[in-house]
């Protein structure tokens, strides 16, 4: 058993991390390193009941549905429970908003206020918790922008576009726990360490490769695509003198799917689709999912589409609108837009 002392030239935690780079914001007064460090922890809590979901009775369904119409695995309840609890009394944040709860969650006037907003997706990936198969929390903060002195933040703080963004990240609970985030200053990425309990550097300034290596998609929806995204997938397959070298691979947990691409180089879609006519945009989230991804992507020197614009400058109108996602190498992404301008327009 290797003892994390001795394979750590510098064993740098998250708060050490965010410390070093204080100086490149003078402003943040130590708050932001706060907030990822409660955010930090709420992924331990939620990573030591993943680890143990199947004996601890909180696999499955709660019986309930969410605002998306979507089941609520216990799972979600919990991990949502964990990011508002950790975060609700600290008085780093004016308001929260998640994915599992219609309205956002402004910050009781009891507890302090403070100037930052947080959305989450507390659980991506839930229809995989019951079989063991990777899933994430997903985070975005932004800077309050109603007035201090108007008491808790309201909706309007929560609807800002990604290029807002403060930070974003994500924490993926997999073979290893692994918590990533991008600020405008890169992209890093660090491993929870069970023996200490805490994420140490292991992935400094994270760049997409390149050279792509996968592509990510449903393709059992493919027939329900429109015909420049049937297109682009026959490209990326090889035709139109596309690549001859990517391998499919699509677990269908998003951070799971997105952070092996980060890593390897690869092009995540998921395409409106004429499925289900209440989901025209196709099934993920802006707020809580395509932007704070987008971000990290273009922190790491890639590129998100909604496939026409760049995700990071689609103003929101509601919390949970949903959003097609082309995310990935840059070249891919905006190979996307092409054939969508080719054929869709
Ligand atoms: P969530 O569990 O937060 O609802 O997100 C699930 C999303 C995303 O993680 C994944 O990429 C996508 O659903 C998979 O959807 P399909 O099963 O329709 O491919
Ligand atoms: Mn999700
Ligand atoms: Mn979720």
């Amino acid at each position: 058993m290797y003892n994390s002392i001795e394979t750590h030239a510098r064993i740098t935690t998250i708060e050490g991390h965010i410390l070093d780079q204080q100086h490149y914001y003078p402003e943040a007064t130590g708050v932001l390193t706060n907030l990822l460090y409660d955010i930090a922890l709420a992924g331990k809590v939620i990573a030591s009941n993943t680890i143990r979901a199947g004996l601890a009775e909180i696999l499955g369904r709660t019986g309930d549905t969410n605002v998306q119409g979507e089941q609520v695995m216990k799972l979600d309840r919990l991990a949502d429970m964990t990011m508002r609890r950790m975060n609700d009394h600290t008085g780093r944040l004016a308001v929260m908003a998640s994915e599992e709860n219609p309205e956002p969650m402004p910050i009781p006037k009891d507890y302090p206020i403070g100037k930052y907003v947080m959305l989450f997706d507390p659980l991506d990936g839930s229809s995989n918790v019951d079989f063991n198969i990777p899933i994430g929390t997903i985070f975005a903060i932004y800077r309050r922008i109603t007035p201090e002195e108007s008491g808790p933040g309201t909706l309007a703080d929560c609807l800002q576009p990604g290029r807002k963004l403060v930070t974003s990240g994500y924490i993926l609970y997999g073979s290893s726990t692994m918590l990533v985030y991008a600020t405008n200053k890169g992209v890093h990425g660090f491993t929870l360490d069970p023996s200490v309990g805490e994420f140490l550097l292991s992935h400094p300034n994270i760049q997409i490769p390149e050279r792509a290596t996968y592509m990510s998609a449903n393709m059992g929806y493919e027939r329900y695509w429109s015909r420049g995204v049937q297109e682009y997938t026959s490209y990326l397959q090889g035709s139109h003198n596309g690549p001859k070298h990517l391998s499919l691979r699509y677990i269908g947990s998003l951070v799971a799917d997105f952070h092996r691409n980060l890593l390897s180089g690869g092009v995540f879609y998921y395409p409106a689709d004429h499925k289900d006519p209440n989901k025209p945009h196709g099934k993920l989230r802006l707020t809580y999912e395509a932007a704070p991804l987008a971000f990290i992507a273009e922190q790491a020197g890639g590129y998100a589409s909604n496939g026409v614009k760049n995700i990071l400058d689609i103003q929101p109108d509601e919390l949970h609108q949903r959003t097609p996602l082309y995310i990935g190498n840059r070249d891919l992404v905006e190979k996307a837009e092409e054939f969508i301008r080719r054929y869709d327009s």
